[in-house]
Formats: structure tokens, C-alpha cells, sequence
């Protein structure tokens, strides 16, 4: 059952799969001291649910259905393949589950702002795992800007992409909604949002899409009041790039790896960097002994505990947007 306010137990999670990502955003964080303990972890296949959970002494596992029955598990996160995202929080939200969920949630916006809605009933959690914002580093950074930092902001132009080589990879996959919007084009979207005064109007895309049908390449413009704004994302970059520029009235920011603010101490300075151009006024810079996922699953407890469930937190706005932009890739096949 759902935690109470003013809860400060762990959160007790439930994985609902076997996968790579749920090392870094959950076991790690919890070996580094998150607030959080994984009482059953889900599978397709329960031989391998078993194997996961005894490898990390996990008390019980079994079948998705069998997750949503257990009085034992506070919340789930979900981190499985895109397509599956969104039933899954909806069936653990029914079941009164809070819900940490891997980026992008979805791309249908009114089956999402009905999930929103249902949150609200059931009084539990639903959160998009946007990692990198929940790291202090970035979040310093996003108020600075917010708060004039670079004066008004003019434009924002964004870089996610690395060379993807295995062939039978769940990205390639267009029925599991694969693809680089949806894998990496969804932070440059995200960053946008969190930098426009309005949500942005979406005023052009441009996709190569590879032989499985999904986009291997995405470059998508925006608009919003005087923000103009281009997110490039692929799955077939030559090397991997992650940067990210924002031009004031005032001044600019350039960002090294801003959707990678990782590793803690020296390794954060050299994956993240913020350059802050002449006019600017920078804020002093901020590090974080800890990854951005142990960052985002201390907030989750903490808010879980204290029954700050927020309304959504503009997580339809974003399945708003991606769903505005597929639609205009279709178009332009
Ligand atoms: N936040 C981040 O930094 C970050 C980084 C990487 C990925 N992600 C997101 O996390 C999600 C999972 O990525 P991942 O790299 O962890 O993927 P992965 O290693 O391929 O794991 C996905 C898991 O989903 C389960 N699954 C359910 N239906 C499936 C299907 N039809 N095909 C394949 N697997 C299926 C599988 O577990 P069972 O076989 O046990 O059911 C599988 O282990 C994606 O949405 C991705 O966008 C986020």
C-alpha cells in the first residue's frame, strides 16, 4: 500500500523488470545509502526474476501480476522497453503503487493526463525519470538560467547521440517505440520545456528513419514566445555527443554532458561542465557527492515518505510534445 505522509521508512520498491538501467538507478544508489530497500523484483520469465533476485539478495520475485498483489512493496520502477511504460505505471498506479518510471513515459497526452488523474485519486506518486535534473549541479544550473542568469533566453539548441551497434537492440525496436527521439531526443525536449515560458510550438522535424522503421536520426525546431529552439538525436552518431547551448539577451552557457551529470567528484568535473560566457551571471558551481540517480531516488523516498505527490509535474506536457513530434515524422515519411 501507498506511504503515508509524514512516512520516513525506505521505500520498499518493486522492479518490474530484469534490466540494465536498474543497477544505476536503483541498486547503486541503494549500496550508497538511498533511503529505499527492493523487496520483489518482476520478470517475463520467472527463472530469471529468481536468478535476479538471488544474485542481489532480493527476498521475493515472480510475475508482474504477482508484484502488484504484494502489501510489501511501497512503489515500483518501471524500466522496461518505451512501449511498455505507460500500462504498467497505470496498473501499478490502480493498485495503489507509487511510480518511478523510465524516460519517456509515453507520448499519448490524454492517456497520460489521465494516469496524472488517477494519481491524484489513489494519492500516490507518478514520476518520470528524468535523472539529470534531480543532480545539483544541473538543477543549480536550470535556476540560474531561470532566474536571468544569461538574461532572457533567446535560444536553446541541443546534441544527444551515440553510435548504437547491437543489432537486436530494444531502440531499433518500432513496436516497443524505439528510436532517438524517444531514446535521447525526449532529454533535449525535456531541457527545452524547463527553458521556454510557454510549452514550445513544434515548427519542424526532420528524421532518417532506418529499415526496422524507427528514427535513427531526429533534428526537431521549437518555438515559444522569442525562444526559438533545435534538438538533434541519434542513434548513429560517429562518437558519442551530448552538449547542449543556451543564448541570452544577456550572455550564454555552453554545457558539456548535461544529461550526464554522473559520476561524483573529479569524474562529474570532467563529464559535466558548465562555460558560462562574458555578460553572464554565473551562479558558483555546485557539485553533488553522488550520481544524478542516487540524487532522483533520494527525492522519490523523500517525497513519497512525506506525501508530496505534486500534480504531474509536467510530465503530460512532455507526452505532449513527443507525441507532437512523431506525429510529424509520420507525416514526413
Ligand atoms: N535514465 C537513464 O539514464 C536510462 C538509461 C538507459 C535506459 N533508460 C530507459 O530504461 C528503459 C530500459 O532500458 P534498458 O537499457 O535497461 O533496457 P534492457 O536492458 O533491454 O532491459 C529492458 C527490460 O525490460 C523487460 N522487458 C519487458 N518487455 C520486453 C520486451 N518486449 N523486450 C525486451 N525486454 C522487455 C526485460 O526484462 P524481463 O526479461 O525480465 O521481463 C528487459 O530486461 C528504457 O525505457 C530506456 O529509455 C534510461
Amino acid at each position: 500500500m501507498a506511504g503515508q505522509a509524514g512516512e520516513t521508512r525506505p521505500v520498499r520498491l518493486g522492479l518490474a523488470c530484469t534490466g540494465w538501467i536498474a543497477e544505476w538507478a536503483v541498486h547503486q544508489p541503494i549500496r550508497d545509502g538511498s533511503p529505499a530497500t527492493v523487496a520483489f523484483v518482476a520478470s517475463r520469465d520467472p527463472a530469471r526474476a529468481r536468478a535476479y533476485a538471488a544474485e542481489r539478495a532480493i527476498p521475493a520475485s515472480g510475475a508482474w501480476p504477482d508484484l502488484l498483489d504484494r502489501p510489501d512493496v511501497d512503489a515500483v520502477y518501471v524500466a522496461t522497453p518505451n512501449a511498455g511504460h505507460l500500462r504498467l505505471a497505470l496498473e501499478a498506479v490502480r493498485a495503489g503503487k507509487h511510480v518511478l518510471c523510465e524516460k519517456p513515459l509515453g507520448h499519448d497526452p490524454g492517456a497520460v493526463a489521465e494516469l496524472c488523474a488517477e494519481a491524484r485519486r489513489r494519492r500516490v506518486l507518478v514520476r518520470e525519470a528524468y535523472h539529470y535534473r534531480a543532480h545539483p549541479a544541473l538543477a543549480g544550473v536550470l535556476a540560474a538560467l531561470r532566474g536571468g542568469a544569461v538574461g532572457e533566453v533567446r535560444r536553446v539548441e541541443v546534441h544527444y547521440g551515440w553510435p548504437l551497434e547491437r543489432a537486436d537492440d530494444v531502440r531499433l525496436s518500432a513496436e516497443l517505440d524505439g528510436g532517438a527521439l524517444m531514446d535521447v531526443g525526449c532529454y533535449g525536449l525535456d531541457l527545452v520545456r524547463r527553458l521556454t515560458p510557454a510549452l514550445p510550438e513544434v515548427t519542424g522535424v526532420r528524421a532518417r528513419t532506418g529499415p526496422t522503421g524507427v528514427d535513427l536520426t531526429a533534428e526537431v525546431r521549437l518555438r515559444s514566445g522569442p525562444v526559438r529552439a533545435r534538438v538533434w538525436a541519434s542513434l548513429r552518431s560517429p562518437a558519442f555527443v551530448c552538449d547542449a547551448r543556451v543564448t541570452g539577451t544577456e550572455g550564454s552557457l555552453g554545457l558539456s554532458s548535461p544529461f550526464l551529470p554522473v559520476l561524483p567528484g573529479p569524474e562529474a568535473t570532467r563529464l559535466f561542465r558548465a562555460r558560462w560566457g562574458p555578460g553572464t551571471r554565473a551562479p558558483a558551481p555546485r557539485e553533488g557527492p553522488f550520481t544524478s540517480y542516487r540524487y532522483q531516488l533520494d527525492a522519490f523516498a523523500r517525497d513519497v515518505a512525506a506525501g508530496e505527490y505534486g500534480a504531474g509535474e509536467g510530465i503530460a506536457d512532455q507526452a505532449r510534445l513527443l507525441g507532437q513530434v512523431r506525429e510529424r515524422m509520420r507525416g514526413a515519411r
